[in-house]
């Protein structure tokens, strides 16, 4: 047995009523027991977001974590002609994606820029959306950059009937178009752009509970519909699930640790200056197929 006066001892504490929490007591510069990434993967099953506040963890030290919840992810690389869009990656790691504005010589380190960023599923576009991401605080500005997390559970739950039965057995449709705050456009030609149907609301593989699963910055529209019944019913789901009822806004402290799960949340990034420097370091899990709801 592990010597107890080392030994982790996992606390989760509640970071708001809808979701989130934080864990302490664990050391992740360590490689964790099964009894521990139980306990930290049931809270996460729990609170959709957990968040480790003051870890000083390498990129080898986030990676063996990461892995210990499923393979870890490679980064997606974009179509040709939208490589301009993706911005620079100075990040050898396959596994590795850089979240910056910071550019080193005029050429960005990371991705996603400036500023802020509309709700969205990481990966929503892909056949096999990531299950999980993970994001370490290394550089942040002195306002804004917050990061906003909805659940999507709740979202669900709270759709009035008539809207429900609107969606039940319906697909939509998410394309990437490696925007951050403006809405796919509606003659994007998608032999060209990652995209792929999924069902509207799904279920969660490791919960079983239902979530809605549709975005402002990728969903399109959904399938088997008039454009106009589409923009009606997904701007009624955005309004919904966007709620600030069912948000936690996490504000970044360095060191933070924060790791979301990808199909019970929707999340978005608050505004920031861009004079200042933001950087985060990503990995991300690979997920399944999507379960329809
Ligand atoms: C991401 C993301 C938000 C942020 O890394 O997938 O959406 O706050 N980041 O930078
Ligand atoms: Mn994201």
């Amino acid at each position: 047995m592990a010597n107890t006066a080392v030994a982790d001892r996992v606390t989760v504490t509640p970071l708001s009523p809808v979701l989130g929490a934080e864990i302490s007591g664990v050391d992740l510069t360590r490689d964790l027991s099964d009894d521990v990434v139980a306990q930290i993967q049931q809270a996460w099953n729990d609170h959709i977001v957990i968040v480790f506040r003051g870890q000083e963890i390498s990129q080898e030290d986030q990676l063996r974590f990461a892995a210990k919840f499923g393979p870890l992810a490679q980064r997606k690389k974009a179509p040709e002609q939208l490589r301009s869009r993706a911005e620079g990656v100075l990040q050898l790691d396959p596994h590795v994606l850089l979240v910056s504005n910071k550019k080193i010589n005029g050429v960005p380190v990371g991705a996603f820029g400036d500023g802020d960023m509309w709700f969205h599923i990481d990966s929503g576009y892909a056949e096999k959306p990531y299950a999980y991401t993970f994001l370490y605080g290394l550089e942040l500005p002195s306002w804004g950059g917050d990061t906003l997390f909805s659940n999507m559970y709740l979202a669900y739950e709270a759709l009035p009937e008539l809207l429900k039965q609107r969606i039940a057995g319906k697909k939509a449709l998410h394309v990437h178009e490696y925007k951050r705050n403006e809405k796919v456009a509606a003659d994007t030609d998608l032999s060209n752009t990652p995209h792929w149907f999924h069902p509207v609301v799904i279920t969660h593989p490791k919960t079983g509970r239902k979530s809605l699963f549709v975005d402002r910055l990728m969903t399109a529209r959904i399938e088997g519909v008039s454009q106009q019944e589409s923009d009606d019913i997904l701007g009624q789901l955005y309004e919904i699930g966007e709620r600030e009822e069912f948000i936690y806004a996490h504000k970044w402290r360095l060191g933070d640790f924060v790791m979301w799960d990808n199909l019970a949340t929707v999340h978005a990034r608050s505004y920031f200056p861009k004079e200042e420097t933001r950087l985060l370091r990503r990995c991300t899990v690979e997920g399944g197929l999507v379960m329809p709801g």
